[in-house]
């Protein structure tokens, strides 16, 4: 779908975002919309960017060398999301092309995410609202639906940037002990952007070890980026230093997990149970041997999926692209090192003979 401008700057923007965030684009450059929920497939995805000065991408699309040699005019791609995983960061920088992000806006909102699914496990909600449409709830019992408290409780958080932060400080608010390992990989903080990570740091001490962190969590939350170094972090060897029933909470990545090993941690009992927003492969099977398990709870990768956030990250993904369309680089860039792409005046998309 094309939503007509006469400026010889394209984008392709591969999903429809928040109306206002769109205009605002629309305002500025010749947008090609991708006008379904279901993704592009990757040639459709190729094609469309050709020629295109932007693309405007999520978390599922994959951007890799292939796109980038066959879209040479592009400048920059713009991800709405937090994460880069889907992103070849190393073949972006090569071809000249500055990637942008969404982070800090989706930080609260994907931390509320992490909680509600720590209670939602620990209380058993999602379990106990299948007992009650199965008709089974005939009386009030001392024994019934029995669960664990947050208060009093361990949690461990590992990668501590705005997401793992805005988590500790939430836990910290429920009485909550809270410690936290970086991974090897890992900053510990980003810089904080003027109004948009305006929230106090939590009360939380230094790093700990990930051993001792596994070895006294009652409650684990990931908050790392899906990284080489991070990818299949916790399997066997973690599950097993982790405290007997300890709860894992995933809403960074599925694939940090070792999928196998979380199956056999929660048959074996030494995992208490599961809340996870993301998964190895996504969507999940319908015969996934995870849908089994009572203690899991399982959503459909929504940690950033509040109304007034996706409009934030619309609006920080469009600002993105136009400040590289301005000549600078993206107000979140993912890879600073970038060599921008002259720009040669806004008609020479037009003289190229796109
Ligand atoms: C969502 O998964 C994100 O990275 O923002």
């Amino acid at each position: 779908m094309a939503l007509s401008n006469s400026s010889a700057l394209r984008v392709f923007v591969t999903r429809p975002i928040a109306a206002p965030a769109l205009r605002r684009l629309a305002a500025c450059a010749r947008v090609d919309l991708w006008d379904d929920d279901a993704p592009p497939p990757h040639a459709d995805l190729v094609k469309r960017s050709r020629g295109c000065d932007a693309i405007l991408t999520m978390v599922s699309d994959r951007i890799d060398a292939a796109l980038f040699r066959q879209a040479p005019h592009l400048r920059v791609v713009s991800n709405l999301a937090v994460g880069l995983d889907n992103i070849d960061l190393a073949a972006a920088t090569r071809a000249g092309v500055a990637v942008g992000h969404t982070p800090g806006v989706l930080a609260d909102t994907t931390a509320e995410l992490a909680i509600a699914l720590m209670f939602a496990v620990a209380r058993r909600v999602v379990e106990a609202d299948r007992f009650v449409r199965a008709r089974r709830w005939r009386m009030w019992t001392p024994r019934l639906m029995l669960g664990r408290d947050l208060a009093g409780a361990t949690l461990g958080i590992i990668g501590f940037g705005s997401i793992g932060r805005a988590v500790a400080r939430r836990a910290a608010a429920l009485g909550m002990n809270v410690i936290y390992a970086l991974h090897h990989d890992l900053r510990a903080k980003r810089p904080a952007r003027a109004g948009i990570e305006a929230a106090a740091d939590p009360p939380v001490a230094n790093p700990v070890p990930l051993a001792r962190l596994l070895a006294e969590s009652d409650f684990i939350s990931l908050n790392v980026p899906l990284t080489p170094a991070t990818r299949g972090m916790i399997g066997r060897e973690q599950f097993a230093a982790m405290k007997r029933g300890a709860i894992l909470i995933n809403t960074a990545r599925g694939a940090v997990v070792d999928q196998k090993a979380l199956i056999e941690a929660l048959r074996s009992g030494r995992l208490g149970g599961a809340g996870l927003d993301v998964l190895e492969v996504e969507p999940i099977a319908p015969d996934d041997p995870l849908l089994k398990f009572p203690n899991v709870t399982i959503t459909p990768h929504i940690g950033s999926a509040s109304h007034r956030t996706r409009e934030l990250m619309a609006e920080l993904a469009v600002d993105n692209i136009l400040d590289v369309f301005a000549g600078r680089r993206p107000r979140c860039c993912a890879n600073p090192v970038v060599r921008l792409k002259k720009i040669s005046g806004l008609g020479a998309g037009s003289k190229s003979g796109r």
